[in-house]
């Protein structure tokens, strides 16, 4: 079975870097018809387009690359990003829902501005990003293949873990934005539109190497599969979710993670 999404248009936030870059690359590479990618840096967005034109050449010469700086923490963001793709496109099949920022700081310490930044961006803004795109999502579902919104939520909205880099804003956020999802599966899921949900362990991007610096390496130590996530391991699974033959997942939870959220790996094995 080759998995495609041909033909597919695709939105997704936070793609000038890390996790939201690898998710246009792969649906780029695979047969989207278009991509659509913002961040709120205008040159970071513009190189990131640049790059994956250069994978459109390369694997699928006929895909539209287009890049839009907006701030998708607020509704005026959102909708300025949301009107620019609907002056381009009639429908939108995918849609990811991923930028997301962090923020560390010790419990005394922790600045209300800071949480609010957090969740702001992290469930605020996913949920007026799905708002925005709603008629678009829904002109392109069908019984044949349900649009998709994938929100990128984390492990740390599944398994409590002390709270060492003090992200608590971050972590109440993620367990906030996959519960949304899991309700928006319930009322969007009969409407041809699917929601699933992605939880990525540790992957190096910029906003976690801050943290996996600090820790060094006891998250892969720890880890079952004994190391960090690797591209590979979100583009396989983000492809999966936007093609056909994914249709009838919808509410889904999907840790990408080694096996960390079920637990520790043993520190040696007997056997
Ligand atoms: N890396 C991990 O280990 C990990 C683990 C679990 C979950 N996640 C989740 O995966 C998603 C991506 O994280 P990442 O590690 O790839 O982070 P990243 O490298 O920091 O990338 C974040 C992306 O979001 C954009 N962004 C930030 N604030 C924005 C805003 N207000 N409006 C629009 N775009 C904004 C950034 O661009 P600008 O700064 O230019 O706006 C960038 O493109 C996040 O939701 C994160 O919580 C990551």
């Amino acid at each position: 079975m080759k998995l495609n999404v041909n033909g597919k248009v695709a939105v997704i936030t936070g793609g000038s870097r890390g996790l939201g870059l690898n998710c246009a690359e792969v649906l780029v590479k695979n047969g989207a018809k278009s991509v659509y990618i913002t961040s709120r840096k205008q040159q970071a967005v513009n190189e990131s387009v640049e790059f994956l034109k250069g994978v459109a050449k390369q694997y699928n010469p006929s895909c539209k690359v287009v890049g839009i700086a907006s701030d998708v923490s607020n509704g005026e963001g959102v909708k300025k990003f949301a009107q620019q793709v609907a002056s381009q496109e009639d429908k939108v099949d995918i849609l990811i829902a991923n930028a997301g920022a962090s923020w560390g700081a010790p419990l005394m310490k922790h600045p209300e501005s800071a949480f609010d930044k957090v969740m702001d961006l992290n469930v605020k803004g996913v949920f007026l990003t799905i708002q925005a795109f709603y008629p678009l999502l829904k002109k392109a579902g069908t019984v044949d293949y349900s649009s998709r919104v994938l929100i990128m939520g984390s492990i740390t909205g599944i398994k409590p873990d002390a709270m060492d880099g003090g992200t608590y804003g971050y972590t109440a956020s993620k367990a906030g934005v996959m519960h949304l999802g899991k309700c928006l599966a319930l009322e969007l899921g009969p409407q041809n539109i699917n929601v699933n949900l992605l939880a990525p362990g540790f992957f190096p991007t910029k906003m976690s190497n801050g943290l996996l610096e600090k820790i060094g390496d006891t998250f892969v130590q720890n880890n079952p599969k004994k190391r960090l996530g690797r591209q590979e391991d979100i583009e396989s699974v983000v492809l999966f979710f936007c093609a056909k033959e994914s249709d009838y997942i919808n509410g889904a939870v999907i840790p990408i993670d080694g096996g960390a959220h079920v637990g520790d790996a043993p520190k040696s094995s007997k056997l």
